[in-house]
This record gives C-alpha cells, structure tokens and sequence, in this order.
C-alpha cells in the first residue's frame, strides 16, 4: 500500500490486492463507496538511510507495488534510486505512471521476454549492482526471489532489506503463522513477521531453514 497527503477527500491510502485467498477476494469484491475497518499501519517500515546513498528497489510482480512511495522518500532524501521490477510475463509488472518520475533508473524483466530484459530478475541484478554501484538494496516479492537477491547481497557485501511474503491471519501478533527464523547474535528466533515485519534485515532470516533441520 502507500499512503499520500492528496486525494479527494486531502488524503488517501491506495491498496494493490492480488486476489488469491478468500479475504483478498472479498476486498477486491467491494464496490466504490463501500466502507471497510481497516487497522494500520502494522509493522515495520523500510529503513531509510541517514546520508545519500545509491539504492536499488527490487519488485517481483505486485511486490514492487510498496516501492513506488519509497522511491520518493528516497529521491526527496538525495539518494539515487534504480528500480528493477520483474514477473513472469509482461502484464503482471505493476508500475504506475506516476511512480517512475521518481526513479533514476527504472528496469524491466520477464521471465517469457514479453517486456523488458528475457529472463529471471534475479539473473539481472550483479551487472546492475556494478553499473549503478549499489549500495543499498530494498525488495519486496516472492521469498523464492528475496532468498535470491540476498544471496547476491551478501556476495557483494551490501545491505538488504526485504519486505518478506509471509500468509499472515490476525496481522497483529496473535496466531503466529506467520513467523520465520532468524539468526540475531548467533541466537536462532522465531520472529512474527507481521509485527517484526514485513520489512526485514536479508542477512538475519534463515532463508534455508528446511534444510538446517534440528539446528532450528
Ligand atoms: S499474522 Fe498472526 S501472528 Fe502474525
């Protein structure tokens, strides 16, 4: 989502749903003019650096939906922003108009060559890393992809942080489906990524955990 100071009424809040399990379907149902409860914001934000620094914002399909308003806060803070948005085909790239004017470099792949670069966005970012010195990373998309673009992170010793896809029920802490593993200190957590999240440090999270077994 992104929040703006403008709308008609002086402010709104745009959501981009993708409508897949049964509340997203409903939300996507309603009609204009129909009043919902919403709670929010939950979570944590993207962390916004202190100097100006070469960024990169990294989306896989409707993840790149959070990054638009970060460009801008990033932009407005004298970073350079280079924005990278992939999916598998050429419709499912969500990037609206207005978004772009805030990037300095904005790049486009799918995994079936109807848009932009042919191939995974993953198989894009070192040559972009090096072209556009990067410095920091934020992304947001699917954790097979998070997973991937932390690893290129930690080959080039930058700083990632990932807003992770987790399924998340109550939003607020309660039910705990939607923890992950975290390394902090050499000590193995569970954090809820819906309060200690969505917005994560790449270094911190177990990405394979399955495969640690018992260590966990
Ligand atoms: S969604 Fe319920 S604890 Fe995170």
């Amino acid at each position: 989502y992104r929040a703006t100071d403008k709308g008609l009424l002086g402010g709104s809040i745009e959501l981009v749903v993708a409508p897949h399990g049964s509340g997203s379907k409903w939300l996507a149902n309603l009609s204009v003019g129909d009043f919902v409860d919403l709670i929010g914001p939950l979570g944590t934000a993207f962390g916004i650096p202190t100097t100006p620094a070469n960024t990169m914002l990294i989306g896989g399909g409707y993840g790149s939906a959070p990054l638009f308003a970060l460009a801008e806060t990033l932009k407005n803070r004298g970073c350079r922003v280079d924005m990278v948005l992939g999916a598998s085909t050429a419709n499912k790239i969500y990037a609206p108009l207005e978004g772009k004017r805030s990037v300095s470099s904005l790049t486009l792949t799918t995994d079936d060559g109807s848009a932009g670069i042919h191939g995974q966005i993953t198989e894009s970012i070192p040559r972009l890393i090096r072209e556009f010195n990067t410095e920091v990373i934020y992304s947001c998309g699917p954790m097979k992809m998070l997973e991937s673009i932390n690893r290129i992170a930690s080959d080039f010793d930058i700083v990632h942080q990932c807003s992770v896809e987790e399924s998340m029920a109550c939003g607020i802490g309660v039910c705990m489906t939607c923890v992950v593993p975290v390394r902090i200190d050499n000590e193995v957590k569970m954090l809820r990524t819906c309060i200690d999240g969505p917005v994560m440090d790449g270094a911190q999270i177990i990405w394979n955990a399955e495969n640690e077994g018992g260590n966990i």
